[in-house]
């Protein structure tokens, strides 16, 4: 019944290389309480469409990817698998739907747990980041093709990083430690890209609390690497993030309609 065609992509396999199998996992089951009060972040709706189905969409835009596992609120799975089948996805794109836990790590977990045999690569990546281009999704699945154990889209930083010792207090001044050297910086983004066995392994062993899962597989003593990100794989955590994803996505209409 929708909306935006979808346009075309992606990495074939290069001749005489057996094809691997690649599903992407959504955690999508956090309030996004940073973002006001509302509804949870991932069925906020960015030009009209819920941003996870903006997130879906971008994943299933990738030829190479084939499974979509969408990690759901825990009490909303019924909602997000309703609102998925009511938006037109790739019919080459299977698309499941699990509930999350209470942490992020928790449910990209379950994810993997509902993931099929056959798929050997898997990548993760945050519902928050509705507009991350096609070629970037291809550009981390061919570096884990290439042999990668774990990798992730990577910017440089605009702005120099101080570390603080934190204050007692919000507000409070907090006193510099160190400003590492920015030219050696890097923000990452999602997706990142994985293969199957070193995911799960990583889950399995690592219990510190990480922000990513490539944190979790450099824990594992395994090499990360990084492959050029895109200032539209932006996270949407603040109001202001909004109205930046309204403008790309009105600027990609634009674009579109010439
Ligand atoms: O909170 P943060 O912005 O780091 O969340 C990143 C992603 O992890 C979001 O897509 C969010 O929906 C997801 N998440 C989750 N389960 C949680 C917390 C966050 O799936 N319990």
């Amino acid at each position: 019944m929708s909306d935006d065609p979808l346009p075309p992509s992606s990495p074939t396999p290069a001749p005489g290389r057996p094809t691997v199998r690649t599903a992407a996992v959504i955690p999508a089951a956090g309030r996004g309480v940073r973002l006001g009060p509302g509804a949870p972040k991932a069925l906020r709706a960015l030009g009209g469409t819920p941003m996870l189905v903006h997130a879906v969409r971008a994943m299933a835009d990738s030829r190479a990817v084939s499974l979509v596992v969408v990690v759901a609120p825990p009490d909303g799975a019924g909602e997000v698998k309703s609102l998925l089948d009511a938006h037109a996805l790739p019919e080459r794109t299977d698309v499941l739907v699990v509930p999350g836990g209470d942490s992020r790590q928790e449910s990209v977990k379950r994810g993997l747990d509902a993931l099929p045999e056959g798929y050997d690569i898997v990548l993760v990546h945050d519902a928050a980041r509705p507009l991350v281009p096609v070629d970037t999704v291809d550009a981390v699945v061919e570096a884990v093709r290439d042999g990668a154990a774990a990798v992730v889209p990577a910017l440089p930083l605009a702005d120099t990083v101080k570390q603080v010792e934190p204050a007692a207090a919000p507000g409070e001044p907090e006193p510099v430690v160190a400003t590492p050297d920015r030219s050696r910086l890097r923000a990452v983004q999602t997706p990142q890209g994985f293969e199957r066995a070193t995911l799960v392994r990583a889950h399995e062993t690592v219990t510190d609390d990480v922000t990513d899962d490539a944190g979790m597989v450099e824990r594992l003593g395994l090499t990360v690497v990084t492959v050029p990100g895109h200032e539209e794989a932006f996270k949407v955590t603040r109001p202001l993030d909004l109205v930046l994803a309204e403008a790309v996505l009105a600027r990609r209409r634009l674009n579109d309609g010439f």
